[in-house]
């Protein structure tokens, strides 16, 4: 089921919540949970990931609003996946990293993380990883 602009408006809703000066932190326990999560992703990452996290987060939200938009959506999510085709990124790699967006959020919001907010999460991240995934040839496999 495509995500609707409830879930769209959820998602958003969550990122407000976490105050500007958090980000940074966030974006790091966010690699920290991954890495908990799927340990033998760690190589496929450079050592200092303080710049990496923010632009992960960054980009992720700005995927967020564009999902209203699917022209937009696509725009963004062809180059996004084509990029991740080419640092070795397969299907099988996008559900731990779902999973550890779900840790993130669960834990610096805690009991404001409704779960609500955790199915709009589910269902915006599945759309975001299909659509990388279609559009970026990206393969199956883990
Ligand atoms: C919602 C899904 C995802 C988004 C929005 C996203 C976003 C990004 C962004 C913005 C960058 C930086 C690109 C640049 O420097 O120009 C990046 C790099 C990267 N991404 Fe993703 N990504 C996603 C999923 C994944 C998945 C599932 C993997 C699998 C392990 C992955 C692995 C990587 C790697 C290895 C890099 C390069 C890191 C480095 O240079 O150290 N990404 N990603």
């Amino acid at each position: 089921m495509p995500v609707s602009n409830q879930e769209i408006s959820e998602v958003l809703r969550s990122f407000d919540m976490i105050p500007p000066e958090d980000l940074a932190a966030i974006s790091t326990r966010f690699y920290q949970h991954l890495f908990n999560r799927a340990p033998e992703l760690r190589a496929m990452f450079r050592e200092d990931l303080s710049g990496q996290s923010m632009k992960f987060m960054s980009t992720l939200k700005t995927i967020v609003v564009a999902l209203k938009d699917p022209d937009v959506l696509h725009a963004e999510l062809k180059p996004l996946g084509e990029g991740h085709a080419n640092l070795g990124v397969v299907a099988g790699h996008f559900a731990p990293m779902g999973e550890a967006l779900i840790d993130t959020f669960q834990e610096s919001l805690g009991p404001e993380f409704t779960p609500e907010m955790q199915n709009a999460w589910r269902s915006a991240y599945l759309e975001i990883s299909n659509e990388m995934i279609e559009r970026g040839g990206i393969s199956g496999g883990c």
